[in-house]
This record gives C-alpha cells, structure tokens and sequence, in this order.
C-alpha cells in the first residue's frame, strides 16, 4: 500500500525516462567535470567543502517561514546598532555593554564606518543602555531628539585609548570582486562545485541577515509612534533563500494586527467601535500610511538618506538607504501577496541544494552580462530569472521541485490563505515534502538551463510555476510568466523583445560553451577561465554581439553547426586569440 506520504506526493512518484541528451552529455569533458549521474551520495561527497556547512542548516531551514521570521524578529528587538571606533578593545566594550545585561551575540562590520551589531538577552537591557546614553550636544548641528536603538560610541582619551589597538575583526557585508570570484571558480574541481563556490561567496551570511531584521525592526520602531500593534517584516530576497550580499532590502509594513476586530460580544445592548477616517479604496488608505511613515523615516530616522515616496507605483513604496546598514530599503504596505510569494520561493529554496546553487550562478551570470539591473526598466528581473529557474526545475525528470499545485494539495487547514481573492494556499511545513529522487549534477543543470532557455518557444509560451508546464502566451509580451497567484497578471511584463534576445543569444552562447568542454573540444588552454567561470567573461557577450545570432534562424544554423562538429570539430573551431567563434559565424 502506498504510504501517506506517497499519496499527498503525486510528484515525487511520477517517474520519466531519462533524456538521451543528458544521459550522454558527460561522455568526453575535462577530468574534473563529472562522466555520469551521481546518487545523492556521491554527488553530495563531491561537493564544495563549503556545502557540508549549508548542509547542516538544514535543520534550521526546515523551520517553517513564519516560525523563521517570528524567531528573528523577537531577536531583533533585543538588539542594537553601535557606531564605534575601529581601534577598540572588544573585551572592554563588552564588558560596558554588559552592565546592561547578557550579551547574547555581537559581531563587527564596517559600512561608511565601524559597527556594532549587539544582541542582548533580554529587551530590557535596551531600555537600561538608552538611560544613561544622552542626546548629541548642542555644540553640534541641532538634533532632532527621537530616541532609537542606533547609538554613536566615542572613546573618553582617544590619543591613549587607540594607539597600541588592532582594528576590531569585521565581518564581510559584501561579495567579492568578479575577477576575484572568477579566480576562486577557476580553481574549483568540477563545474557544479563552482556553483556552489559561487554561492557561499554571494549568499547572506547569518550576520547580514541579522543586520536586515534588525533595520525592519528600527523602522518598526518609527511606524509603532502611530500604529503601536503594527509590525514590519522583510520580504523578497533578504528571506526567501535567494538573496545575495548587498540586495535591497524589502519590507512589509504590517497593519493587519490593528485590523482584526475582536469577535463582537454577545451580551449586553450595545457596541463599541472606532472612528477612524475613511478613505475611497485601501490602495489610498497605503499611499496615505506610507506618506506619513515615509516623512517620519525622512525626519527622525537615524541613518536613513535619500527618502523618496513613489507612492503612484502599482505596489505604493517608501525607498530610502540605510546608510549604517549599507543598503537600500523599500518599505511597502498592503503587499501580503508578495510575502506569500516570498515563502514560496524560500520552500523552493530550501527542498535542495541545487535550487539555490542554481538560482545564483543564474543570477550572478544575468548580472554580469546586464541581463539584469539595478535600475528598473524594460529588463528581466531576479524575481522572474528565479521564477524561470525555478519552471525548469520542475521540468526535469523527475522533477526537482513540485509544482505550486503540488505544494497545494500538501496544504493542511492552517495553510489555507485566500489574500484579496487570491488563492496563495500551499504547504507550509517543509517536512511534509518528500525529497526528489533526480540525482542530476548542477553540471548537467547549469548547461540545460541555458540550452533551455536558448530554445524555448517564448513566442507563444508561458512560464507557469503552478502547473509545472508551458501554456499558451494569453497576450503578445514578449516574456510571460504567470504570477503564481494574481493570476492575470504577468509578472515580466517589462520587458523588451530586445532584452529577451539577448538573454536568448546569451544562453545559446553559454550552452554552447559548456557543451563543448564538456565534449573536451574546449580549445581554451587550462590556464584560462573554464565552466561557469568562462561564462562569466565579457567575451562571451561579445561573440554573442559579432555572431549577430538570430533567435530562430540562428538555432537552426547552430543545429547544423553543431551536428558538422562531431563530424569534424577541428575545423569548424577557430581559436581567435582565446575568443572562439566558429568560422562561418564571424562574416
Ligand atoms: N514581487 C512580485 N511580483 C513582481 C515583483 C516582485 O510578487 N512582479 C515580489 C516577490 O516576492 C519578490 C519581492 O516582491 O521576491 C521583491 O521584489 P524585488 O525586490 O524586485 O525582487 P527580489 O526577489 O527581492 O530580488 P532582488 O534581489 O533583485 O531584490
Ligand atoms: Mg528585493
């Protein structure tokens, strides 16, 4: 009899054949890419020593969303932001802060400046810090008094209390260099460790996730002055498992405590309730809430620059940077779809490690190749990159991650959330998903992704996380990806046929490039930059510029060309100066 398990799991039991393209893929190639599939086993006995540490996590990272954020937002409460000399013995400062109560955790870091992040065990401790810490003095510029949890530490004798300290270890805030990172990818032993390479190398450290509940946290403290219950959440790539050293920082405004009525009492002759001010739609009742947080972020917010309302947005924000953190922030409210979307995304991230090895090579590959940007405009976003990533993942066989249907019908009764109509129900508890039995490397994922790519008919298909399957486009944008719960909504809908082809002629190229080293016709000497690391050189978009490849056309002629390969690739392949190109492409 089919267990429990295997009845709410449809999708792990499904079992295809698998493709002769993958099967044999790894026939040839340099020694350190891998020759066939692996079992779990080998395959995790293979990896980067970095992921026995990620690995480990995994006990935390099956705590659910929630339990995740609840845990990290009380902590942050607890905690507090020091601007402190860079010379400074960490022994005395620690034995000062302590006379306000047990110091939990503390680290380091340096942003316009040295810092502290100080946890203490108790939030009274806070209170006891900020009674003896006076306000700036008048000598200085005028000071607007809001009393926060960011606080300026200065030494009484600097000239005697500095001279002989070593700077204080900081902790990294950022992602190194791309030369740097092409190097460390270099001397990887197999492609699918330099995903994983380049994933401890990009991904939030435990530091810098504190540091971002902590900021939610200081900005909560400004919004409670008017709405006491209210509590501000982070969102997007700070939490969903995707996010890289240096993201923006999302976050939610959460109002819905303040709006849950108690049940109306049944005895007695009458009712009581507020009055409040009532406003056309809540789309205004956002714009008016942020206008108001958004000036007293602007005026009392410590560290918080260039404030700027884009209130006429489709999804109304208040960005800012925090300038002690390091980062740009974007506070939103009314936004609940986009926190479910976000919890998604961290179940997705969190199944197998590959998905995240995945997504931020991906990524770091579109970044690199301005694919994506920091600037919005007609380009693809990291959200729907990862939405895509995420499609093809569930397209292989068997599949690596269920479906958003899956993931419904595992939901239990708390899972049930129909927001603003939207049905955003899927299982929580990530134990509940059975582990996919696909042993394929990131070697064969990271080049089937780009081959993918290059060759999917987004002239008339859709990207459907929620089906796990392409569908017919229901409009002409040249990229459709579902949301995968406003439903009608296409969640790439800004971008240009002009960008999507050059993510298509980008990841024909990459492909390419991997399918060659791997059949070892790479004509690069071993000194040069291989795998992942070669497809991040700006060559690889140059040659994609001078093939003038044409999506359709182009696919066609690298069929072909490809097929004269095998017959004789030794003459098809031009080493022009380390850029490959093939010979009939250059005219
Ligand atoms: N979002 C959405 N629909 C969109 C864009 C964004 O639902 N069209 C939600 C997603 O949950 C996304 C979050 O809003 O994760 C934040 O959006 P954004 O900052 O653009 O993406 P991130 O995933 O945070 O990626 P990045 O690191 O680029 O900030
Ligand atoms: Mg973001």
């Amino acid at each position: 009899m089919a267990s429990r398990l295997e009845l709410l799991l449809p999708w792990c039991r499904l079992r295809f054949p698998v493709s002769g393209t993958s099967q044999t893929r790894r026939a040839l190639g340099r020694p350190r890419l891998s020759q066939v599939r692996l079992s779990s086993t080998e395959a995790a006995a293979q990896r980067a020593p970095g992921r026995e540490e990620a690995d480990s996590k995994v006990g935390t990272r099956k705590k659910t969303f929630s339990e995740v954020q609840a845990e990290r937002l009380e902590q942050a409460q607890r905690t507090v932001l020091i601007n402190c000399p860079a010379k400074i013995s960490e022994k005395k400062f620690l034995t000062y802060l302590s006379h306000h109560g047990k110091i939990n955790s503390h680290y380091f870091y340096e942003s316009y400046g040295t810092y502290a992040v100080v946890e203490f065990s108790e939030k009274d401790s806070i209170a006891s810090l900020q009674d003896v810490t006076r306000t700036p003095g008048i000598e200085e510029e005028c000071a607007v008094p809001f009393k926060s949890r960011l606080f300026t530490l200065t030494l009484k004798n600097p000239s005697t209390q500095a001279a002989h300290q070593a700077p204080v270890h900081c902790h990294k805030q950022s992602t190194i260099l791309i030369n740097d990172l092409v190097q460390k990818l270099c001397s990887a032993d197999s492609v699918s460790n330099q995903l994983y390479t380049l994933m401890d190398e990009y991904q939030l450290t435990e530091e810098n996730t504190k540091l971002r509940f902590l900021v939610c946290s200081l900005i909560q403290d400004i919004a409670c002055a008017y709405f006491p219950e209210c509590t501000v959440k982070p969102f997007g790539s700070s939490v969903n498992t995707f996010g890289k050293l240096g993201c923006d920082l999302d976050m939610f405004l959460d109002l819905d405590e303040i709006g849950r009525s108690p049940t109306r009492a049944k005895t007695g002759p009458f009712y009581m309730e507020y009055q409040m001010k009532r406003v056309p739609s809540e789309r205004i009742a956002s714009q008016r809430i942020l206008s108001v947080i958004g000036d007293c972020i602007d005026n009392f917010g410590a560290g918080c620059v260039g404030v700027q309302k884009i209130l006429n947005a489709r999804c109304p924000l208040v960005r800012f940077s925090h300038q002690p953190a390091g980062f740009q922030c974007d506070l939103t409210t009314n936004n609940r779809v986009a926190m479910r979307s976000s919890e998604l995304l961290y179940i997705y991230g969190s199944l197998d490690s590959r998905v995240r090895a995945l997504v931020f090579s991906v990524r770091c590959w579109a970044r690199v190749h301005g694919i994506t940007s920091t600037i919005p405009g007609p380009w693809i976003t990291n959200f729907s990159l990862t939405i895509m990533a995420l499609f093809f993942l569930q397209k292989r066989t068997p599949p690596i991650i269920p479906t958003l249907d899956q993931l419904k019908d595992l939901a239990d009764a708390e899972d049930k959330h129909i927001i603003e109509g939207y049905d955003c129900t899927f299982a929580s508890n990530l134990n509940k998903i059975k582990p996919t039995e696909n042993t394929e490397t990131l070697d064969v994922l990271l080049s089937d992704f780009f081959e993918y790519f290059g060759n999917f008919a987004f002239n008339k298909n859709s990207i459907n996380i929620r089906k796990g399957k392409e569908q017919n486009k229901p409009e002409p944008s040249p990229l459709y990806i579902q949301n995968p719960f406003e439903r009608a909504l296409n969640i790439s809908k800004n971008v240009q046929e002009k960008q999507l082809d050059r993510f298509v002629a980008l990841a024909r190229e990459c492909a390419w490039i991997l399918q060659q080293e791997d059949k070892g016709h790479s004509s690069l000497s071993n000194s040069q930059p291989w795998g992942l690391a070669a497809l991040l050189l700006p060559s690889v978009a140059s040659n994609c510029v001078k093939g003038k490849k044409k999506r359709g056309q182009a696919s066609e002629r690298i069929k072909s060309l490809l097929d004269s390969l095998k017959i004789n690739n030794s003459e098809s392949l031009v080493n022009n100066g380390g850029k490959r190109t093939f010979s009939n492409q250059t005219q």
